[in-house]
């Protein structure tokens, strides 16, 4: 086992000191585009301006003879990105692809000084985070860069779940991780074919009454166990949940559900696949007014943070003071960014 006081020993000579404690930044939305194309690549500083995190995907969703041009596309549109407020992400392929070295090689050739994190698909245990980790080391020391880049895991396997503590703990570049339910959904062998959201056939139905009256029922969410295990495993590690993709862009009330729910369990953000999303994930990564207006009372009520309260007839105590405190400390962080959502906020 690694001893401790290594652990914040840079993976290479000339790499840059990892983080102590990862940057605060808001990302209530990872905008997923597909670099190949030149009609995105041209509208990317639009939408730096709008998104949080833009993000190129270089993996699933793009043709395996455009793989590429998504890589190079994507160095093309991180350098024109150079100083837009947005973090500029990429998705690369997965480890045991033949585009994956060439993928994290040319871009921490290119870009790697503009880049801020890479996510990795497919994350299985804690040795793929340290391969990731050993070779970005040496990729930043080869270019002198001084700002180490993190990493960002996606759980998407049955694997990878049962190993997410290992995985959120493997190294201080670890940033956060997305749950993927698209590819969790086949390794785990569940019956849809959907991306995200529930599923009409999994549903809790109600005892049946004497008088046989039509039966209620609900449907339930199946992604619950594992966002809340991922949301255990990133927070005992200070780091971040996001819930990843809604593939039904018919159905933004249904997208706006799962994102909520992801917001309420303690997810910081989700991807956005559509334009329309963006603002799904704008609304409900942002916390609402009123109960930004309510922490901000129960903060006021109890300045040093302790004993107890009552504010409309509910008791408060430290701990819903912690409760309100990451309630206004989010808001605070979203008004830096959003002057709309500062004005709703009153700061
Ligand atoms: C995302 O990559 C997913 O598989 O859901
Ligand atoms: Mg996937």
């Amino acid at each position: 086992m690694k001893l401790p006081r290594d652990f914040y020993r840079p993976l290479a000579v000339g790499a840059p000191e990892p983080f102590r404690e990862p940057p605060v930044r808001l990302e209530r939305m990872i905008h997923f585009t597909p670099p190949h194309i030149e009609k995105v690549r041209a509208k990317a500083a639009e939408l730096a301006a709008q998104v949080d995190v833009i993000l190129g995907n270089l993996e699933d969703a793009i043709p395996i003879d455009a793989k590429e041009a998504a890589r190079l596309g994507f160095v093309a549109m991180a350098t024109m990105l150079k100083g837009a407020p947005a973090g500029v992400w990429t998705r690369v392929n997965a480890l045991n692809s033949p585009w994956f070295l060439d993928d994290v090689t040319t871009i921490m050739a290119e870009v790697g000084d503009r880049l801020d994190v890479i996510m990795l698909p497919k994350v299985e245990g804690a040795w793929d985070i340290h391969y990731l980790d050993q070779l970005l080391a040496q990729l930043e020391a080869k270019h002198g860069f001084r700002k180490p880049v993190l990493i960002h895991a996606i759980l998407e396997t049955a694997q990878g779940v049962k190993n997410v503590e290992e995985i959120a703990s493997a190294s201080p570049r670890m940033h956060g991780m997305s749950l993927g339910p698209a590819d969790l959904a086949a390794s785990r062998a569940m019956k849809t074919t959907r991306v995200g959201g529930g599923h009409p056939g999994y549903r809790v139905l109600a005892d049946p009454d004497a008088a046989g009256a039509p039966r209620a029922s609900a449907q339930q969410d199946p992604w619950h166990y594992t966002l809340a295990r991922m949301v255990d495993a990133c927070a005992a590690n200070g780091i971040k949940p996001f819930y990843g993709p809604f593939g039904d862009f018919s159905d933004p009330e249904a997208c706006e559900a799962q994102f909520r729910n992801a917001f309420i369990m303690g997810c910081a953000g989700a991807w956005s696949l559509h334009p329309s999303q963006i603002q799904i994930a704008k609304t409900v990564f942002s916390p609402d007014p009123q109960e930004v207006a309510f922490a901000r009372r129960i903060l006021q009520a109890m300045p040093d943070g302790a004993g107890a309260v009552m504010l409309d007839g509910k008791m408060q105590d430290d701990a819903t003071w912690k409760q309100a405190k990451v309630i206004v400390d989010l808001a605070r962080t979203v008004a830096e960014r959003d002057p709309e959502r500062a004005a709703l906020y009153n700061f």
